[in-house]
């Protein structure tokens, strides 16, 4: 606990636009973009292709001159890949573009600009009022490595750990269910060498905790993402957050409950990416059901002590891309839809927003800019106009972060969620029919007798019946989000409306409708223009 002379001061920062540190209360209300440096905007905007496993050229200069794209997406943070120097060598499993090949903690990454240019992207983003999470190994460090056991590791190189001592003699990972193994041996072994560090040591972890201090209070950084945090120690890891200062989440890459949640149980981190609904999640638009989402959330509900602090996703670097194993349009907005509007704090990687569909690691890290940055992309409005949402009811009433969010409905195709103090309330209904779906209509639960409310994905208006219930017409396998028209004053969301119905003859599906009304828009600009 910080005294609270520092809170003020904090306070008192965040609103003169300077930043400070985020604590997790704040976090939890945020919405956060997922950004790898290498792969977002380049310094000059340009937008030649690039090698999968190469360096690409994208800067923080670059990301800084393209933040209204992500705030007019409606996010209210950026998490970037990590930003200290990385090794050099090509290696048999690509560059360091990606930012996670540490070799010296305390020099900025020059392949993504200087410390005057990232110093005007945290800036920046403080005076759009969003905060920025960083991305930070702390796992190991890494040199080239040319497949010959044991790695030949100069440990001279390293900064600050130059010295074996710092160190796990190496092993190769292979018992992934022994957290002996999993947490002292080195990861992966190939084309780089991820050597250990001795976090449980003092001189290891004092060094760390120290280091983290510096960083986040000489960079002004508001939270950290703390990679491969399964393969550290337990110990180190609320020491470390603890000197950080700031709310983390780390990486626990599993999808059992109880491997997951103990590390808040035990207070051993805050937050972590919600890999036990990921998975489900994906299973449901791949074959499988909603019925098994619905179980795990149960178990997550009963087993984490906190899952708002859980960041909802469905893509990251790590997977590949949802679109990479089903191309259906529709599918990929219900999923959207689902990690925006669920409990936790929504996080969208970059090119999510576009549909990309790479599919493994580097194909699932395509440059942005071969999207063009296009505003008007389906997936891209979907997400502006539900980020929007959320962020409308959180102002409305902080009570919607951590109001529990109540399953109205599972079953194999449907899933659908009441979220938020009544009165605000947000339900959705998301399904996995695809954009072949069948139109039927179905009743949902979540108002309150004669409720007046607006679908604010097709801007349709429906008037809830005596039991609180209201008609969903479901077509084309779009995902439903309903909130009470009294919610949307003063949003500018859907301010044209018309009664809901069933499918009119004609309709082409998701992204059809927004992406009339955007052609609508542009026509007109191109009149005012002319
Ligand atoms: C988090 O910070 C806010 C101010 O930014 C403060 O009101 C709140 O009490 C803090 N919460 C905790 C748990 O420290
Ligand atoms: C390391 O172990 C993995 C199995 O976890 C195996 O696939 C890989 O070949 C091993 N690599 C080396 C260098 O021993
Ligand atoms: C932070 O700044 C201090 C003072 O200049 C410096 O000694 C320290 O090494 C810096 N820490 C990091 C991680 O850059
Ligand atoms: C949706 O769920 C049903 C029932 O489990 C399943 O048969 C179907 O394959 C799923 N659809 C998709 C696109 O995965």
């Amino acid at each position: 606990m910080r005294p609270s002379v520092l809170n003020v001061a904090g306070a008192a920062m965040a609103l003169a636009g300077l930043g400070s540190a985020a604590n997790m209360t704040e976090w939890k209300s945020r919405s956060i973009y997922q950004v790898m440096i290498d792969r977002y905007a380049r310094t000059d905007g340009s937008s030649a292709e690039c090698e999968a496993h190469l360096f690409c050229g994208g800067t923080w200069a670059g990301l800084m001159n393209k933040l209204d794209y992500i705030q007019d997406m409606g996010f209210t943070a950026v998490q970037i890949s990590p930003i200290v120097k990385n090794i050099e060598e090509h290696t048999a499993v690509g560059d360091a573009y990606h930012g996670y090949w540490s070799v010296d903690n305390y020099a900025l990454n020059d392949r993504f600009g200087t410390r005057d240019d990232f110093k005007k992207l945290v800036d920046g983003l403080h005076k759009r009022d969003m905060l920025l999470m960083v991305d930070v190994v702390v796992n190991n460090m890494v040199q080239a490595f040319d497949n010959v056991v044991p790695p030949k590791i100069d440990y001279a190189k390293f900064n600050p750990f130059n010295d074996k001592k710092y160190f796990h003699p190496y092993c190769n990972v292979t018992e992934w269910e022994d957290p002996k193994n999993y947490q002292d041996c080195w990861l992966y072994p190939y084309g780089v060498a991820l050597a250990d560090l001795a976090t449980e040591t003092p001189a290891v972890s004092d060094e760390l905790n120290s280091w983290v201090k510096g960083l986040v209070s000489n960079y002004s950084i508001d939270g950290l993402r703390i990679d491969a945090a399964k393969h550290i120690n337990d110990e180190f890891l609320p020491k470390f957050a603890k000197a950080a200062g700031v709310f983390s989440i780390g990486e626990v890459l599993s999808g059992v409950t109880e491997d997951m949640c103990r590390y808040q149980t035990l207070n051993l981190l805050e937050g972590m990416p919600n890999y036990l609904e990921y998975y489900p999640l994906t299973a449901a638009f791949n074959g499988g059901t909603f019925e098994d989402l619905a179980a795990i959330r149960n178990e997550a509900a009963s087993g984490c002590t906190d899952v708002f602090a859980l960041g909802s996703f469905v893509e990251n670097h790590d997977m590949p891309r949802f679109a990479s194993t089903n191309e259906d349009p529709a599918l990929a907005a219900n999923a959207m839809t689902y990690i925006l509007l669920n409990d936790g704090i929504p996080t969208v990687y970059q090119g999510q927003e576009q549909h990309f569909k790479g599919n493994g690691t580097p194909f699932n890290r395509e440059p942005l800019w071969e999207s063009g940055y296009d505003k008007a992309a389906p997936m891209y409005v979907l997400t502006a106009t539900l980020n929007k949402l959320r962020n409308h009811a959180i102002k409305l009433s902080a009570d919607y972060v951590e109001s529990p969010s109540e399953v109205v409905l599972a079953d194999t195709n449907h899933f659908c969620q009441r979220k938020g103090p009544s009165g605000s309330q947000v339900v959705f209904c998301i399904n996995n029919k695809s954009s072949k779906g069948d139109s039927y209509q179905m009743p949902v639960n979540g108002f309150e007798a004669n409720d007046e409310v607006v679908e604010v994905l097709g801007c349709t208006t429906v008037t809830a019946s005596v039991d609180g219930s209201i008609t969903a017409f479901m077509y084309d396998g779009e995902p439903r989000v309903y909130t009470k028209a009294s919610t949307l004053e003063g949003t500018g969301i859907c301010q044209e409306r018309k009664a809901a119905g069933p499918k009119q003859s004609g309709g082409a599906g998701f992204g059809a409708a927004t992406g009339t009304l955007m052609a609508v828009g542009v026509a007109w600009a191109a009149l005012f223009l002319v």
